[in-house]
């Protein structure tokens, strides 16, 4: 069984610059209303890891972060 993965976004940290939603698109989404990303799935789906890594390492606000469970 593989790691499961889950993602977290604060919302106080997250000022919209959408480079989540633009690296990761299957993962990150900004809700257009708030301005704020909104993860698209709960845990990291097989063959994403690293997509996901990417899209926390390029979030200027540091706002997106990975827990292993
Ligand atoms: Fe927000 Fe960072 Fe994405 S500021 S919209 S989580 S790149």
């Amino acid at each position: 069984a593989g790691t499961v993965i889950r993602i977290a976004i604060d919302s106080d940290r997250c000022q919209g610059h959408a480079r989540c939603a633009v690296r990761a698109p299957e993962l990150f989404d900004v809700d257009d209303d708030q301005g704020k990303s909104i993860a698209l799935v709960d845990t990291v789906p097989p063959g994403l890891r690293e997509a996901a890594d990417e899209a926390v390492e390029t979030c200027p606000e540091r706002a997106i972060s990975l827990h292993d469970e």
